[in-house]
């Protein structure tokens, strides 16, 4: 298959681009589209052939529910169960109003036509309206909520370009739109809301504080409540985010991690083998020079690491690396979800 490579304004976005993109997507096929988070593979979520065919192209396993995206909050709320509690209704009206469109994503009880292809068979779906015009129109001109898990092969980083993309799926789906970089760069968090309190199924964009500030109060999983039994979210059982050579996380922040990566990295290119770090600005200027040096942007700054988190990973396996050494950071507000993706990317730690 020929993979379409249409360039997309970001801001205002060409309908007549936008409605040939949302006839592929009616007519069952696939179109990876850009969020304000990472790329999306969008396939109409209403229609099970369609849905099916983007767990063949991602290689995902057909136990991982996907989230489905809306352009309003009225497009969610016609995917929820009408019978879900007030009380549940309430706390999803107010984080709605307060954080779309943006990078939350609300699991809650599914309506009976919500296709069980989606949500893995689960009797609960996840909704998100994303903040990205190519994305608001793409939604509006299908005419149909967007199944739209992440555009990359199943337990690869994420993509935050098209070439990502393309790296990925090229030659498996009909189309992308090419928006440029994502902004935010990690995936959007995702809170169930049908425990009370709501629970953290993935950190993100939207970190637990801001949450609580709406809803009271939520919480992250107890140890071992994800991927045991019927999980809650069945993906977070997964190695994912992972490049294709073996990532090894500091276990310590600077100064004293940095000792170990560049005691590590020394072992590792006496035994013969290029190596590669994923580092901030302030560590780059003293790693050796025969190293391939991937920077996040500055340390005190986390929307930069999260924006490049995922593209320098990349970045170093295009540099022919044989495994990346990379550093922590601090585990507070956007940095729980940079932790996260760091060692779920990670194959063992220094
Ligand atoms: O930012 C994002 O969320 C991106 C952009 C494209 O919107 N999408 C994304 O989708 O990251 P995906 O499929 O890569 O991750 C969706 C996550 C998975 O961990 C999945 O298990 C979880 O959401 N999920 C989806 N439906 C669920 C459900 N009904 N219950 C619990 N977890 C669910
Ligand atoms: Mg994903």
């Amino acid at each position: 298959m020929n993979t379409e490579l249409i360039a997309v304004d970001p801001v205002r976005p060409d309908r007549s681009l936008v409605a040939r993109a949302a006839r592929v997507i009616r007519a069952g096929g696939l179109v990876a589209f850009p969020t304000e988070t990472v790329y999306g593979l969008g396939a109409d979520g209403l229609n099970p052939e369609a849905v099916q065919r983007l767990f063949v192209a991602k290689g995902r396993p057909q136990d991982n529910p996907l989230i489905l995206h809306v352009a309003s909050p009225e497009g969610a709320w016609a995917l929820v169960d009408p019978e879900a509690s007030g009380a549940m209704q309430e706390r999803a009206a107010g984080l709605v109003a307060r954080f779309w469109p943006g990078p939350l994503t609300l699991v809650v009880p599914a309506a009976e036509h919500v296709p069980r292809a989606v949500t893995a068979g689960l009797d609960t779906v996840a909704v998100r309206m994303p903040d990205h015009a190519v994305a608001l129109a793409l939604i509006e001109e299908a005419g149909c909520p967007l199944a739209g898990p992440s555009a990359n092969v199943s337990g690869r980083p994420s993509p935050t370009t098209a070439d990502h993309v393309l790296e990925d799926l090229g030659g498996r789906i009909e189309m992308i739109l090419d928006a440029g970089p994502t902004g935010v760069g990690v995936e959007s968090t995702v809170l169930d809301l049908t425990h009370w309190p709501p629970v953290i199924l993935r950190p993100g964009g939207v970190t637990a504080e801001m949450l609580a500030a709406v809803v009271g109060e939520v919480r992250e999983p107890a140890p071992g409540e994800l991927g045991r039994g019927p999980a809650p979210s069945p993906g977070t059982k997964y190695r994912h985010y992972a490049p294709r050579v073996p990532l090894l996380l500091a276990a310590e922040l600077p100064p004293a991690g940095l000792a170990r990566l560049l005691e590590e990295g020394r072992r590792q290119e006496a035994a013969g083998r290029r190596v590669g770090v994923l580092v901030a600005d302030e560590e780059a200027p003293l790693i050796p020079a025969s190293w391939a040096v991937s920077t996040v942007g500055g340390r005190q700054r986390p929307r930069e690491v999260a924006a490049r988190l995922f593209g320098a990973m990349r970045e170093l396996e295009r540099a022919g690396v044989d495994v990346i050494l990379a550093l922590p950071y601090a585990e507070e507000g956007l940095g729980r979800a940079i932790m996260n993706r760091l060692r779920k990317a990670s194959s063992g730690s220094l």
